[in-house]
């Protein structure tokens, strides 16, 4: 059996905790998560246990600034000692479990914390970033702290986040902050659901319904070889067929959400409520320009 992680709540702490391995020159790598932990955030602990002899970090943190005042951050979940199991199960070395006012030093109120923050710039602005403003400047403010404290030579994100992905690497690239940047694949339960923290929220009818996004995102690539419209509409039937889901957006772009190419890798998101619970997921696929069967003009559709 493995060693419980070592937990850290502060900066001291977590400095003290690492200290040896950094002193050794180990490559510390880190895996960032709002806690809740699943299969999901297992299989990115593994990529990071895979990838450094080294320490491997696991950051539980519900950062507020990433939650609009409407959005569900007083019911998200909360789980610090079974979330503790699972990183004791894949390994991992040191938990960082800090509080509010450790991350937000200056103070963190409705109207955001004290001080500088991240400017996502325009792709914090479209897809995920139109239906949640202020979301993505939350989420890169918080990585760029957990990066200055932790200071990892990698970090691993998972695809189930691809605009968050991107957007990290972005940073990463941006700011020059030499931090390797990992991408782990999304887990997907039997019937293709991705895997989230937020899928507990789902009674039995939601689970059902829930399962329709993925049935969608592979109706997408299964007629990606017929060009973009023809994708889009594959998967909007699929997503129109099921009453129970209201879809805030169903897009398809390039690997780097620009325009999707005529012929080449692409990428399928949607985002979609099943009763209060706000689900997202995404796919690869291979696009080319067979003769199109039908399909419509635009790449992204809103339900609004
Ligand atoms: O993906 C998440 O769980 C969060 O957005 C992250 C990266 C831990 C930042 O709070």
């Amino acid at each position: 059996m493995n060693q419980a992680p070592r937990l850290a709540s502060t900066r001291e702490e977590l400095a003290a905790l690492l200290a040896d391995g950094r002193r050794a020159g180990e490559r510390v790598a880190l895996v960032p998560t709002m806690g809740a932990l699943h299969e999901g955030h297992a299989s990115l602990m593994r990529t990071a246990r895979a990838a450094t002899a080294g320490p491997v970090v696991v950051s539980v943190f519900v950062n507020p600034m990433q939650f609009s005042p409407t959005e569900d951050l007083d019911r998200y979940p909360r789980t610090l000692d079974a979330d503790r199991g699972v990183c004791a199960d894949e390994g991992v070395d040191v938990v960082f479990a800090p509080a509010v006012d450790e991350v937000y030093p200056g103070g963190f109120s409705h109207d955001g914390p004290a001080g500088v923050t991240v400017d996502p710039g325009r792709l914090g602005t479209v897809l995920e970033g139109e239906s949640r403003p202020g979301h993505f400047a939350g989420v890169l403010t918080v990585v760029a702290k957990l990066f200055g404290l932790v200071r990892p030579d990698l970090a691993v994100f998972g695809e189930k986040d691809y605009q968050q992905l991107v957007l990290i690497r972005r940073m990463v690239a941006d700011l020059c902050l030499g931090i390797e940047v990992v991408a782990g694949e999304t887990v997907r339960e039997a019937d293709g659901l991705a895997l989230s923290s937020r899928n507990r929220y789902l009674d039995d009818d939601g689970r059902r319904v829930a399962g329709t996004l993925s049935r969608a995102l592979r109706a997408a690539q299964e007629r990606a070889s017929y060009g973009v419209p023809a994708a889009r509409w594959a998967a909007m039937s699929v997503l129109k067929g099921e009453p129970g889901l209201d879809l805030d957006y169903l897009a398809l772009t390039g690997p780097d959400l620009g325009e999707p190419p005529e012929t080449g890798e692409g990428r399928v998101l949607v985002a979609a409520r099943v009763g209060s619970t706000r689900l997202i997921d995404n796919m690869p696929l291979t696009l080319s320009t067979a003769d199109t069967p039908t399909g419509g003009p635009t790449t992204t559709e809103r339900s609004s």
